[in-house]
């Protein structure tokens, strides 16, 4: 199985990429993912292309970025043509690895301002748009769509042979239709319809949260890679379990201690975001994290309903040591380093 794609001067080694994600793909989730390694390509969350050029990348929660985040794509929320020049040349500035073009945001309140998935509707847009960042960067210029917005082979074929003929240099398919919701099964067969279509990359995205389901995926989709998007903030360590069994990559097993992993996400909150930015990504985290307990329902609603980071903090290690204390005897020396700097 390939293992690594070239494009451009980038290479992603393994194919599985991170998805971009409001609210969570910050660095505090990107470093919990490269610490356990198997990412090929990390990502930000979209970024408004109209407010990008006026943003402070070391204040911006982001665009704030360590070291360890590389290689990093850039998704770019960008409704017109005009707007594309500024934003790109602000991202060469943030050092941007990759660009992304956001094609697939099913969001009310992106897709009434022109972004997302309207875009799909309006091919020629995306035309003008594709080409314009062509001209403005040699990154690797990628793009994330939905099917659309009911099955149209010959619509969804048009829109990606325009897109590759304009100069995308990858294409992820998020295998569903715009208003499609997560619980519905994802449509993998798709992808396999686009990866006859392409010769770029085609990569799959939607439900892959186990290795089975990356499996399955590649299997189904008969992709060139995946992107994973959930199972990211699920399981921080997928990545890393599908390079070892999928890929057969030599990647270290860690242990995964939940209050130590959890411990490290609130210490990079704290250290990288400014105070008012660290409540609402700790809030969305957990959501998805408290998934690996049994009761984790009531981790979440105890964060969700919390106040303050500490009031977060002092809730979850309260449920934590509920409902095992043995592990944070394990994380105690994380523990105590996030209670320095928090408490
Ligand atoms: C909280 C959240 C925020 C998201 N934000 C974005 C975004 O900024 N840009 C984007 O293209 N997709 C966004 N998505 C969609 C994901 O990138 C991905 O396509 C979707 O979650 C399906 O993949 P998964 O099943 O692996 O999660 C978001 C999804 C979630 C759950």
């Amino acid at each position: 199985m390939l293992t690594e794609l070239k494009i451009k001067k980038m290479s992603i080694y393994p194919p599985l990429l991170l998805a971009p994600m409001a609210g969570l793909t910050h660095s505090a989730l990107r470093t919990l993912l490269q610490d356990f390694g198997g990412v090929g390509l990390l990502s930000t969350e979209m970024l408004a292309a109209r407010k990008l050029p006026i943003e402070n990348e070391k204040l911006s929660p982001f665009l704030v970025r360590t070291e360890q985040e590389f290689p990093l794509s850039y998704q770019l929320l960008v409704t017109d043509a005009a707007e594309v020049a500024p934003a790109v040349e602000a991202l060469h500035r943030f050092g941007a690895d990759a660009v992304d073009l956001n094609l697939g945001c099913p969001a009310p309140r992106v897709r009434r301002k022109g972004g997302g998935s309207s875009l799909m509707e309006i091919p020629e847009r995306v035309k003008k748009i594709v080409i314009e960042a062509g001209k403005r960067t040699d990154l690797p210029l990628t793009a994330k769509i939905r099917l659309g917005e009911s099955f149209s082979e010959e619509k969804l074929r048009n829109f990606c042979l325009m897109l590759e003929g304009e100069g995308i240099d990858l294409l992820t398919v998020h295998a569903r239709l715009r208003k499609e919701p997560f619980c519905r099964r994802p449509h993998w067969q798709w992808v396999a319809k686009v990866k006859e279509w392409l010769s770029i990359p085609v990569i799959a995205n939607g439900s892959v949260l186990s290795v089975a389901d990356a499996e399955k995926c590649l299997q189904v989709s008969r992709a060139d890679g995946l992107m994973i998007g959930r199972g990211a903030a699920f399981t921080p360590w997928l990545f890393a379990d599908i390079g070892r069994e999928v890929y057969g990559l030599d990647i270290p097993v860690k242990p995964v201690c939940l209050p130590e992993l959890y411990a490290r996400f609130v210490l990079a909150l704290v250290e990288r975001f400014v105070p008012e930015r660290r409540l609402g990504r700790l809030k969305e985290f957990t959501h998805y994290f408290a998934a690996n307990y049994a009761f984790g329902h009531t981790l979440a609603v105890k964060v969700q309903t919390a106040s303050s980071v500490i009031e977060a903090w002092q809730r979850a290690m309260d449920f934590f040591q509920c409902s095992d204390p043995e592990s944070l005897k394990e994380a105690a020396a994380r523990i105590a380093e996030v209670e320095a700097v928090l408490l």
